[in-house]
């Protein structure tokens, strides 16, 4: 029988890149992009393949039950790759509940109709799980997360998550439910939200405004391109084990500030603009409340056991990624227009 997948948040940053991947690539696949288009939610993200046959878009919350099932008996669903969430970190220290709602809750929700509608068959589907590395906590300065790292999640954003990769492992011990779960370090790439820090960088460059960062731009991030998630989350979804947990990470750490730095240097050049021109524009802000100092991703297992590894060096991805926002100057127009510029005053300017 030919698999039917629910790939839910396809409309936003990763998702759309998981949903292009599989449509085009699995054409005997049907890909079901469930999305309740939030702020985050782009269907400008999907044009690609908005018309491909094999490709079906439904506006449901992951929350309401009643629709869950109603997708799940109108599309046969043989299997899920869950994404949808509420994915920022500044958010969800300003409305930890919505975090809950929808990353717990609504979790929750999908295992239910899930489990429901594939009871008399449990172990012919499996229900994949898209995390982060957020659930693990904050390094000191040396040592990697691996997936036996206990998890101590401190904002309420990764406790959502942590919460909500704990339910996912309960289903499958508890009612024996088939599900895999990959924890992910930061991503970056075209489609990114201009909330986050690389995103918000370009565009603030690119526009001369202030360049906020957090404390001293100390903090560690390690930094994977979208693309190559894209691909990691179709070598776990095929290859991976039922019951196991994945790390992705591309063993690519960097501080806040040399990762500024970077963008500056970058679009200087691109923009024509003197050297040192945009650095001018760094401005050390208040510190995120709670801020984890450091992430850093151990990727051995998902290499020596699925044989993944990054395809990109990270100087290659970030000018694929500055030039993709310079080209696509639109898509920035349409994010950044109306409730954008209330959140970026409320969070930086009040
Ligand atoms: P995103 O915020 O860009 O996209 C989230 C998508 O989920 C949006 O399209 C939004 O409309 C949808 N959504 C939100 N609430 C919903 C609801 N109640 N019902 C249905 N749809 C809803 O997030 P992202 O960065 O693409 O992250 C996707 C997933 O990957 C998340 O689960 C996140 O925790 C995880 N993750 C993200 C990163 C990262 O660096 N961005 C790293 C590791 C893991
Ligand atoms: O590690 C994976 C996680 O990475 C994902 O689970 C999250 O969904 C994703 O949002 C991301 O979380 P971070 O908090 O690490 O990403 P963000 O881009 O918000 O911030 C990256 C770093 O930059 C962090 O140390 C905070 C800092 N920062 C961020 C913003 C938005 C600034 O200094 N200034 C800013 O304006």
């Amino acid at each position: 029988m030919s698999k039917h997948i629910l790939i839910t948040g396809g409309a936003g940053f990763i998702g759309c890149h998981v949903v292009q991947l599989f449509v085009n690539k699995y054409p005997d696949y049907q890909i079901i992009n469930l999305d309740a288009l939030t702020y985050a939610g782009n269907l400008e993200n999907l044009k690609e393949v908005e018309n491909s046959p094999n490709y079906t878009f439904e506006k449901v919350d992951i929350q309401n039950a009643t629709a869950l099932e109603e997708v799940f008996k109108k599309h046969q669903i043989t299997d899920v790759i869950h994404l949808a969430a509420e994915s920022h970190v500044d958010r969800s220290i300003s409305d930890p509940l919505a975090f809950v709602k929808t990353n717990v809750f609504g979790t929750v929700n999908l295992l239910n109709v899930a489990k429901e509608y594939w009871k008399d068959d449990l172990q012919s589907h499996l229900f994949y799980h898209v995390s982060t590395d957020e659930v693990y906590g904050s390094l000191p300065e040396g040592g990697f997360f691996l997936e036996t790292t206990a998890y101590d999640p401190q904002s309420p954003y990764s406790a959502s998550k942590a919460a909500s990769d704990h339910f996912v492992r309960a289903y499958a011990n508890t009612y024996g439910m088939r599900t895999v779960v990959s924890n992910c370090s930061n991503n970056y790439g075209p489609n990114h939200f201009p909330e986050k820090l690389i995103p918000l960088c370009i565009n603030n460059i690119k526009n001369e405004k202030p360049i906020p960062i957090y404390g001293k731009g100390e903090n560690v991030r390690d930094w994977l391109f979208v693309k190559d998630h894209a691909r990691a989350i179709d070598t776990v979804f095929h290859q991976g084990e039922a019951g196991e947990t994945y790390n992705i990470g591309g063993f690519n750490e960097w501080k806040n500030i040399d990762i500024v730095r970077l963008l500056c240097r970058k679009m200087d050049e691109k923009l024509g603009r003197e050297v040192g021109t945009s650095e001018k524009l760094i401005t050390f802000v208040k510190d995120r409340a709670g801020h984890d100092l450091r992430y850093a991703i151990d990727a051995t297992k998902i290499k020596n056991e699925l044989g993944w590894e990054p395809s990109l060096q990270f100087e290659e991805g970030i000018e694929l990624t500055i030039d993709w926002y310079l080209a696509n100057q639109n898509w920035l127009d349409h994010v950044t227009s109306g409730a954008y510029q209330d959140y970026y005053k409320e969070l930086y300017e009040d």
